[in-house]
C-alpha cells in the first residue's frame, strides 16, 4: 500500500504509477464491499468540507456521497452566494476558517491554481475538485478506473479525446495520468480549442505517443476509448466564438455503429449536444457508469488520504 496519508490531491502530475494502481485498486475493493452492504464505519467521526465555489453535479455529489458510504459526515456549500464570500470575504480567509472545523475538504473553485492557493494555508488535506480550466485529477482518476473496468487494462489502448482540450481541464489532468500506461492518445479539436501548447510541449519531452486532428470519423476508426467532452461555454470571453464552436462535434448512434461499434465511449458530463441521446441505450455508452465510478474512486482517495487503508 502507498503512503497518501495527509496529501492534497491538486494535479494529475502528482502521481506516480505505483500511487495510481493503489487508488485504482482500492477503489475496486470498496465497489465490492458496497455490493453487499450500503456502508463501512471506517471514516466515523470524520468531517469533509464540500465547497463548491462553481456549479457541480457529479463532483460535489459522489464526494459526499463517498464520505457516507465509508461512514463519515459532510457540511459545505454548493455556490459562494450563501457564503461570507457574498460579503467579500478571501478565498484564503474562507478556506482558514473552515480548516478549524474539517478533517478534510474537496473543492471547486473557477481560479486556476486556488486549490494549490487553499492547500497552502490549510492543515486538512485538500482535493481539488476542479479549479477553472486548470486541472481536475479526482476525475482523472475515476476516468482511468473506467478504462481499466470497461475495457479490462489500459496498457495498449488507443484514447481519443475529443472537443473543448484548452479548457477542458478533465484532460488537462488526464494526460498527466495516462502518460504512465502504453496508451496512445489521439487529440480531436478546432483549431481554436486544441491542447495547450504547454502540454504538448511536456508530452513531447515525455516521449507520450500522441497525434492532434480535427477530424473525429478518421479518429474513431482504431479508437478503443473516445472521451468526449463539452464546449465550456463558461470560459469564452466571446459569446459569438462560442456558438461558432459549439456544434463542432456531435457523436451519434449512426457514427458508431458505421465507424467503430466496438467503440467505449466517456464522457465526463455534464454533457449539451456533444453526444446525442440516441448513444445512451448503446452498450458502448459508458458515461452513466464512469459517474458512479466517481463514488468509489473518491472513497478510495480520502481512506488513502485519511491512513485508514
Ligand atoms: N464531471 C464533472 O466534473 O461533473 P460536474 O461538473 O457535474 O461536477
Amino acid at each position: 500500500m502507498v503512503d497518501l496519508k495527509g496529501k492534497d490531491i491538486l494535479d494529475g502530475a502528482q502521481f506516480t504509477r505505483e500511487e495510481i494502481d493503489c487508488i485504482l485498486d482500492v477503489a475496486d475493493d470498496f465497489r465490492k464491499q458496497l455490493d453487499t452492504q450500503k456502508g463501512l464505519d471506517l471514516l466515523k467521526g470524520y468531517v469533509l468540507a464540500a465547497l463548491f465555489f462553481e456549479p457541480s453535479t457529479r463532483t460535489r455529489l459522489s464526494f459526499e456521497t463517498a464520505m457516507h458510504r465509508l461512514g463519515g459526515s459532510v457540511v459545505g456549500f454548493s455556490s459562494a452566494e450563501s457564503t461570507s464570500v457574498s460579503k467579500g470575504e478571501t478565498l484564503v480567509d474562507t478556506i482558514r476558517t473552515i480548516d478549524q472545523y474539517v478533517d478534510l475538504i474537496a473543492m471547486r473553485h473557477p481560479a486556476i491554481g486556488s486549490a494549490r492557493t487553499a492547500a497552502s494555508v490549510a492543515n486538512a488535506p485538500v482535493l481539488n475538485g476542479g479549479d477553472g480550466a486548470g486541472q481536475h485529477p479526482t476525475q482523472a482518476l475515476l476516468d482511468l478506473y473506467t478504462i481499466r473496468t470497461e475495457g479490462g487494462k489500459v496498457d495498449g489502448s488507443t484514447i481519443v479525446l475529443c472537443g473543448d482540450l484548452k479548457n477542458g481541464r478533465t484532460v488537462h489532468s488526464g494526460v498527466e495520468i495516462y502518460k504512465h500506461f502504453n496508451c496512445k492518445l489521439v487529440f480531436v479539436a478546432p483549431d481554436q480549442l486544441r491542447m495547450p501548447a504547454e502540454i504538448i510541449e511536456r508530452l513531447r519531452a515525455q516521449g507520450s505517443a500522441f497525434e492532434e486532428t480535427s477530424d473525429l470519423a478518421a479518429a474513431l476508426k482504431g479508437a478503443d476509448f473516445l472521451y468526449m467532452t463539452r464546449i465550456q461555454k463558461e470560459r469564452f470571453a466571446d459569446p459569438a466564438e462560442y456558438e461558432q464552436l459549439k456544434g463542432s462535434y456531435v457523436l451519434n448512434r449512426a457514427m458508431i455503429e458505421s465507424t467503430n461499434p466496438r467503440l467505449t465511449v466517456m464522457h465526463p458530463l455534464p454533457r449539451v449536444n456533444e453526444i446525442d441521446t440516441d448513444v445512451d441505450a448503446l452498450p458502448n455508452a459508458a458515461y452513466f457508469r464512469q459517474a458512479q465510478n466517481g463514488v468509489f474512486v473518491r472513497m478510495a482517495l480520502i481512506a488513502l488520504i485519511t491512513g485508514k487503508v
